[in-house]
């Protein structure tokens, strides 16, 4: 399986914040926030990782993350012209991709749970195994902003909507998503939403209509932002400082995955830890490199 993280678009709910800013450079709490979708991936165990991004955004991209072989991975980058829709991602992966399998993140999306990596690799185990699609739904309060699912009596879902003006539940379906290779040629086939956008909706629906859409809820337990907009993204920060400052352990932290992962030794660790020192992130990396 190889990961798709799509963090272009053009940020417009965080405006004015976002008018010479890309929004996955701000920081969540210690971090910028395109760190935590990177390290779901890497939690993950998948080293093979595309950044679909916005043309201007490049260079800033591959200065933060270069060829991604400090973290023992391989990073690749795609510009996204225009923000057509989170469905055209998968086009513009397409040579990417190849015969793979694929994890698709949105780049604004931060997640936190005690068995979230468990239930994703429950997700990559389904598709390796059957094929077809596998999404998240989580309750939220304002369900006309999201994607949303629709269930019957016994927990099927029925249907499944882009930003419904008339929501038929309270699930949205949360920016990470498990596919078979075939979500490339889904995505072509897709037609432009009244927003003018190729919606990752319409390939969601399309694996529905062919029984092949599979959506587990996140229940209790977990928390999911989509720091899109400025309340979901001031409420991100303090509960990542909240949940780090009490357990004294980092969300998002991709240098210690690397090492955790033993993509990277020792001395790798304290090279990266130490342009940080002054900071408690680099002082946390040098502390994990003396255990
Ligand atoms: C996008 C998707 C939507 C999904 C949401 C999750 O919305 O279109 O289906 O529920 O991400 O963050 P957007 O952020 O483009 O408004």
């Amino acid at each position: 399986m190889k990961a798709v993280i799509l963090a272009g678009g053009n940020g417009t709910r965080l405006y004015p914040v976002t008018m010479t800013l890309n929004k996955h450079f701000l920081p969540v709490y210690n971090k910028p926030m395109i760190y935590y979708p990177l390290s779901l991936v890497m939690l993950l165990g998948i080293k093979d990782v595309l950044f679909i991004v916005n043309p201007g955004d490049l260079e800033n991209f591959r200065s933060l993350f270069k060829d991604g072989s400090h973290l023992g991975m391989n990073i690749h980058y795609r510009t996204q012209e225009k923000p057509n829709g989170l469905a055209e991602g998968l086009i513009l992966a397409e040579d990417f991709i190849g015969n793979d399998n694929i994890l698709y993140l949105l780049g604004d999306n931060i997640f936190f749970g005690n068995d979230l990596i468990g239930l994703m690799e429950n997700a990559k185990a389904e598709i390796e195994m059957n094929g077809g699609s596998y999404v998240f739904g989580y309750y939220v309060k304002d369900p006309h902003r999201f994607g949303i699912v629709e269930f019957d009596e016994e927990g099927n879902v029925i249907s499944i909507e882009e930003k419904p003006k008339k929501p038929k539940s309270h699930y949205a379906v949360v920016g990470m998503y498990f596919y078979d290779n075939k979500a490339v040629e889904i995505a072509k086939s897709v037609k432009p939403s009244k927003r003018g956008e190729l919606e990752i909706t319409s390939v969601n629906e399309e694996y529905l209509k062919r029984g092949e859409l599979k959506v587990k809820l996140l229940g209790r337990g977990f928390a999911w932002f989509d720091a899109g907009t400025h309340d979901s993204f001031l409420e991100a920060g303090e509960f990542v400082s909240t949940i780090e400052n009490k357990t004294g352990l980092m969300i998002g932290c991709i240098e210690e995955i690397a090492y955790n992962n033993g993509w990277i030794d020792k001395d790798q660790l304290v090279k990266l830890a130490k342009p940080l020192k002054k900071t408690d992130y680099g002082k946390y990396l040098l502390e994990l490199a003396k255990s």
